[in-house]
């Protein structure tokens, strides 16, 4: 079989629940506030998904979205790759097969990454490689979270930094000069502890300075390698798409680096943190709003639990 030339994102949908939980919402029942979230994290609301509405509710419906947008078929879809650190079930089945059984797919491929919000990166990447080499040809990869289900809503220490949502790529080759140019996947197990959900997916504990710090560095240091091992400076990049976990995360990067912020896409003010989905999220969005070209070169970095960083390099 012929190698496929290129690996590139034909199209990109998200999903976020109706429901809307503001700051001022999460004040009545946790002892915070609209200016300590804002000033300390960018973040003015998140969605949240529906007792009933599982992770791969959300997921298909930003499939759904996606398919519907571009009107486009499910024929030849023999992928499922899902990021997610909230599955459906904990241990098995996959969240990725019970998408597949709900889109009404025959005998992909499907399966879960674990990579916690660098996992829309991992999982990108593993799906590239997999249609490179012949093992798959058009995947769905999503990114998809219900965090609001782990997230212990007496601590406010972390029950005002996470929401819910999906966001989901079509990836598939091409012979166009396009696509996906590189990546990188890293992890600094000695960190593993400082992000956790316990209890079997009941519960967040962060150590937030120290994820904090980390995330400055893993960014920076994810665009710098990137950036050299592909002989580019950050003048060549149009958009950098960053894992959205805190503005101020951002902020310091971009000063420590000397990164322009307004490379940066920010909608954390109105999703929260919403994990592995905050990629796709994005990405979809910017699409929908006119900001992704043809030509572009364009960056997403994602850090996390793990602790896990990595990027993808990508020609639009
Ligand atoms: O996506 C996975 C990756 N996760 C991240 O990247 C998160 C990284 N960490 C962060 O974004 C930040 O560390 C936080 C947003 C989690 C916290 O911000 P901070 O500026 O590091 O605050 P802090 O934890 O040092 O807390 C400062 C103060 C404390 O009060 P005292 O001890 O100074 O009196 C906290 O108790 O703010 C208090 N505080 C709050 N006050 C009102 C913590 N959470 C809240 C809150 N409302 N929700």
């Amino acid at each position: 079989m012929k190698s496929p030339q290129h690996i590139y994102i034909s199209a990109l949908g998200l999903y976020a629940p109706e429901k809307i939980l503001t700051n001022d919402n999460l004040a009545e029942f946790v002892d915070t506030s609209d200016e300590w979230i804002r000033s300390h994290t960018g973040i003015g609301e998140r969605h949240i998904a529906a007792e009933n509405e599982q992770c791969s509710d959300l997921a298909v419906k930003a499939a759904k979205y996606l398919f519907e947008k571009n009107n486009l078929s499910m024929d030849g879809i023999d992928g499922i790759v899902v990021a997610t650190a909230t599955p459906d079930y904990y241990g098995f089945p996959s969240t990725a097969c019970i998408i597949a059984e709900k889109l009404g797919l025959k005998g992909p491929a499907a399966f879960d990454i674990g990579a916690g919000c660098t996992g829309f990166i991992y999982a990108l990447e593993v799906a590239r490689a997999m249609i490179k080499s012949g093992s798959m040809t058009r995947a769905l990869v999503f990114g998809s979270e219900k965090l609001s289900a782990v997230v212990n809503w007496k601590d406010r220490n972390t029950c005002v930094l996470f929401g819910d949502g999906a966001g989901c790529a079509l990836l598939e080759a091409t012979d166009e000069e396009k696509g996906i140019l590189d990546s990188t996947l890293h992890a600094e197990g000695s960190g593993s502890l400082s992000l956790v959900i316990e209890n079997g997916g009941h519960a967040i504990a962060m150590e937030g300075r120290a994820v904090y710090a980390f995330a400055v560095r893993a960014i920076g240091d994810t665009i710098v390698e990137l950036l050299k091992r592909n002989d580019l400076t950050i003048g060549d990049i149009d958009w950098i798409v960053p894992h959205q976990a805190n503005k101020r995360i951002i902020a310091a990067c971009s000063k420590r680096y000397n990164f322009d912020p307004s490379l940066f896409y920010m909608n954390i003010e109105r999703y929260a943190n919403t994990s592995a989905a905050s990629i796709p999220i994005a990405l979809s969005e910017m699409e929908d709003a006119g900001l992704l070209k043809a030509g572009q070169k364009i960056l997403f970095v994602g850090f996390g639990a793990g602790l896990t960083y990595g990027g993808t390099l990508i020609q639009w």
